[in-house]
């Protein structure tokens, strides 16, 4: 699998690659050459748990996505110009995990365009120009959509804040200014508000509100009960329409819905749904779905839309592969047994360690804020990255996010075990145990080096140290199973992989061990 010494192929990326393309780990590189399920492996062999991939949604490498892709490629590959029976089953598919009003599809290749055609679509329909979105927002890296992402504007200067852009700020409920409120949900919204009547003010009128559903880039945010429903009513009522970007969290990551708008409530429906990442499950494919009077707007005066490559039949057959794993491996379910169970295994964490400031999510989407006092809620962005670091050496990969880079942020694939989860709080807890042991100087110089000083380092990994690359595995990979590598279900006898038929959680929960005593095995 290895083509190139790893030197080579870093001399040739730092050649020929546009150097704003950043690597992980940027000290010490990780050369990634296959991955299966929820691990990645390294050209050495060595196993890496995946805590950061939220694109490889029902793991990597499933062998029912690829051979959907290989089928449908060996037979035909062509644009949406045609008739075809997997993209009309696919839209439909997918328009059925949605209310009702929300039936049209636009398929496309990634969520930039899936929310560029959002932006077009709402101010074709609005027949309005502005756009309202949360501050710290990441919506892609188009033009149009990085004039709406703050998380991007920082660092592109003033100029790239256009005037037909509001920002607001989001509904954080450690740090935003109304989480304390007694209705923090319609404290938040009110911000809408005000802006909007700011923006008449000036002349200027409102085409959507953006969001995505819970927060990402901002540091994994969960919204106050009643957010959406209050900023809706303010959007409508100046003649907008609402977009709910689900690139990140679409696809079941919040466990119980298969839409994390979803989670504000049944009654809540946006007019216009964007979503990417998941859907592919590796493979470029994204959509935006909307109701028919707003899918029509696009389609007036005789305009066409075409997308190349937007719903090829390849790009349908993986999506429709990804929705019947979701379905028959129970990922849902998953997302929400083992998030619940990793949540209040972080709660316990926090009250052993004060860094811990905040633990929140839904799903498998997590995060934890790490803050030097929880009085002033003063940001501790190095010893995030120290724990990245130590992570990386115990072999799980894990990233940090928000405004501040505190937050330690999780969103693995969605077969994601119990047993993994052990794994990682296991390693987390020790990863807070030595933090004690650190100074300040010494913090700063990991953040600095975005290594561990060497004596920290471990010699060797924890984690399934060499897995065997069956050549065979790698050429025939449809027909084999996505099983897992070697894990600790093996040793311990329990069967906790989360393709098996979940019936009873407590019977599951019962048979995990905690992480106090998982630190207690040597691996
Ligand atoms: C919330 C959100 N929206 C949109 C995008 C853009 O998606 P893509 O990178 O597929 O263009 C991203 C990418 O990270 C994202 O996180």
């Amino acid at each position: 699998m290895e083509m190139l010494p790893k030197e080579k192929t870093l001399e040739l990326r730092r050649k020929h690659i546009g150097e704003a393309c950043r690597l992980w780990y940027p000290t010490r590189p990780l050369k990634i050459v296959r991955a299966k399920g929820q691990h990645m492996y390294d050209e050495q062999g060595n196993a890496y748990l995946d805590c950061i991939n939220n694109v490889c949604h029902v793991g990597h490498s499933h062998p029912r996505v690829v051979q959907a892709a290989a089928e449908q490629m060996a037979i035909l590959n062509t644009n949406s110009r045609f008739l075809h029976d997997t993209l009309v089953q696919y839209a439909e598919r997918l328009t059925r995990t949605m209310p009702e009003k929300l039936s049209v599809c636009f398929l496309v290749n990634s969520g930039s365009e899936a929310n560029d055609l959002a932006i077009q679509l709402a101010q074709k329909y609005t027949g309005h120009k502005d756009v309202i979105t949360l501050d710290h927002a990441y919506h892609g890296h188009l033009q149009n959509v990085l004039a709406i992402s703050p998380y991007k504007h920082k660092l592109l200067g003033k100029d790239a804040k256009k005037k037909w852009v509001h920002v607001v700020p989001p509904p954080d409920m450690f740090r935003g200014e109304h989480c304390k409120a007694e209705n923090p949900g319609e404290a938040f919204a009110n911000d809408v508000k005000v802006t909007i009547d700011k923006a008449h003010a000036g002349g200027r009128k409102i085409a959507a509100f953006f969001a995505e559903s819970l927060q990402s880039c901002g540091g994994q945010l969960v919204y106050p009960p009643g957010y959406f429903r209050n900023v809706f009513r303010h959007v409508h009522q100046a003649g907008g329409v609402c977009v709910a970007d689900e690139v990140q969290i679409g696809f079941g990551r919040v466990g119980k819905h298969w839409w994390g708008f979803q989670t504000q409530g049944s009654d809540i429906v946006p007019d216009i749904v964007t979503m990417g990442k998941p859907m592919g499950n590796g493979h470029p494919i994204a959509a935006v779905v909307t109701t028919p009077e707003i899918a029509a707007s696009m389609g007036r005066g005789g305009y066409q839309y075409f997308n190349t490559y937007g719903g090829n039949p390849v790009s349908c057959a993986v999506g429709m592969a990804v929705m019947d794993i979701i379905e028959d491996e129970h990922l849902r379910e998953n997302a929400t047994l083992v998030g619940d169970f990793l949540r209040k295994e972080l709660l316990e964490l926090k009250q052993r360690f004060k860094i811990i400031g905040d633990v929140r999510g839904m799903g498998l989407f997590i995060g934890i804020e790490l803050v030097q006092d929880r009085a002033t809620q003063e940001p501790a962005a190095n010893e995030a990255t120290y724990i990245v670091e130590f992570l990386r050496e115990k072999f799980i990969l894990i990233s940090t996010e928000g405004p501040f880079c505190n937050v330690l942020k999780f969103k693995p694939p969605m077969c994601f075990s119990m047993e993994d989860a052990c794994n990682l709080l296991a390693r987390l807890s020790e990863a807070l145990q030595e933090l004690e042991s650190f100074s300040v100087e010494e913090l700063e110089a990991v953040a600095k080096s975005k290594q561990l000083p060497v004596h920290r380092q471990s010699a060797k990994p924890l984690l399934l140290p060499v897995v065997d690359v069956d050549e065979d595995d790698l050429i025939s990979g449809p027909s084999k199973s996505n099983d897992s590598p070697t894990t600790l279900s093996e040793d311990s006898g329990l069967d906790l992989s989360p393709s098996r038929e979940i019936e009873d959680v407590n019977d599951l929960n019962a048979n995990i061990s905690r992480p106090k005593k998982r630190q207690k095995i040597d691996l």
